[in-house]
């Protein structure tokens, strides 16, 4: 079978690889401690449930509206006006399958060949790979430790280009765990303000997944007169309600894109599953899902902080304190090159060090090779406190010479 050119531009994901070993450990039996996923570990509030499940039975079985039904869409304008300060109306919203399909066929509607997006590292695996699917070169800007992750506005500005198309914001960030204060979004905005041409791409999927006081803060709304044009801004139910398998994604932008990414839609998924568009009107407006929203926020902090601690207590190991997501993102060059486990081997990256603290110590993380880091590795804080301290504890041990089980 013929496979199309396009795909050669798409990289084989590392994380899958390191999936589908920590899946064979399991299926063997053994104890696996996972540290890898990246969705919580909690339910779906009850409430969202019923208002599926009342679609379901009322007969919401047939196709509707490409961007949604017009009720879906309000709630979201609505949510987006109240949350984020961002005054959009229902026509400048498009709901998506899931907040990835979102961004993808927002590229899509938006890059052409040729067009520079600048990605800020560590990004989130499919940003580089969906840029390069819709004919863009990714600029990568490698974002400090030291600064938790944060580009400069200096950085920023010596990367742009005359062909420099987009910028991706993604904060609270998936690996990093960091998220921007306002001021420094803004210290950043005011680069882009004097390129015209270019638009900003703002994932915001983790806005609600911010700790220690921290906020999050839409890219538009820094400045809504100026940027309402040129930002694209997207978010889905997947994180914040614990919604990742519904697939809801939406899209908020100026009409015009709206329009493109509606006429690309219409062509390739048509719309979300429609008894899902009751659901999102209850998940953003019922007042009953605040709390449970508040609840699992309130663990992920506990978790985070837990783990970020004992990680940073660990010999050779340095991790940046997360402000939001649930991911800690670990800096292991202190590991590398030295004896680990009782093998006493070496590892000389992120991958192989990964492999090794799986099939030695039965622990499975991310290496940061899919997030533009080869020397770090992501753990998930998506789990419970229990098997925390137990995957800690066989990090402890694996990296000071035992088995680690
Ligand atoms: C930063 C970021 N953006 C987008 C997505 C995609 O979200 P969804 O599961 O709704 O497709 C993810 C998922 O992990 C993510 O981490």
């Amino acid at each position: 079978m013929q496979i199309a050119d396009r795909l050669n531009v798409v990289a084989e994901s590392i994380t899958l690889a390191v999936t589908a070993q920590a899946n064979a450990l399991k299926k063997q039996g053994i104890d696996v401690v996972s540290f890898g996923a990246g969705e919580p570990d909690f339910d779906t509030p009850e409430p969202i449930k019923d208002a599926a499940i009342a679609a379901l039975k009322a007969g919401k079985t047939k196709y509707e509206p490409t961007a949604g039904t017009p009720e879906a869409r309000t709630a979201i304008a609505d949510k987006l006006r109240r949350y984020n300060h961002l005054d959009y109306s229902p026509e400048e919203v498009i709901i998506s399958v899931g907040g990835k399909h979102s961004l993808y066929v927002a590229m899509m509607a938006t890059l052409n060949p040729g067009d520079e997006v600048i990605i800020p590292a560590p990004y989130w695996v499919s940003y580089p790979e969906m840029v390069k699917l819709a004919g863009g070169t990714p600029v990568f800007l490698r974002g400090e430790p030291a600064r938790d992750f944060k580009l400069t506005p200096q950085q920023l500005a010596a990367a742009i280009t005359p062909r420099t198309r987009m910028f991706i914001m993604n904060s609270p960030s998936n690996p990093g765990g960091h998220t921007y204060h306002r001021q420094e979004l803004h210290e950043l905005s005011h680069v882009l303000e004097r390129h015209p041409q270019i638009i900003v791409c703002s994932d915001e999927i983790y806005e609600r997944l911010v700790f220690n006081g921290q906020k999050s803060c839409s890219w538009a709304a820094l400045n809504w007169d100026f940027w309402k044009s040129r930002t694209i801004t997207c978010n889905c139910l997947s994180k914040t309600y614990a919604m990742t398998g519904w697939r809801i994604g939406y899209t908020a932008g100026p009409r015009e894109l709206i329009a493109a990414m509606n006429k690309l839609q219409s062509q390739m998924t048509s719309n979300i599953t429609s008894f899902c568009m009751p659901a999102i009107v209850n998940a953003l407006s019922d007042p009953a899902n605040e709390a449970a929203v508040e609840k699992m926020r309130l663990a992920f902090e506990e978790r985070g902080e837990h783990m970020w601690r004992r990680l940073n207590a660990i010999d050779g190991v340095r991790c940046v304190r997360p402000t939001g997501a649930f991911y800690c993102f670990v800096d292991i060059k202190g590991l590398l090159n030295r004896p680990l486990g009782l093998s006493a081997a070496v590892c000389r990256d992120a991958v192989e060090f990964a492999r090794r603290l799986l099939s030695d110590a039965h622990v499975a993380v991310v290496p940061g090779n899919d997030f533009g880091f080869d020397d770090h590795v992501r753990l998930s804080f998506a789990t419970g406190m229990d098997q925390i301290n137990r995957g800690l504890d066989r990090i402890q041990e694996f990296v000071t010479g035992g088995a680690g089980r």
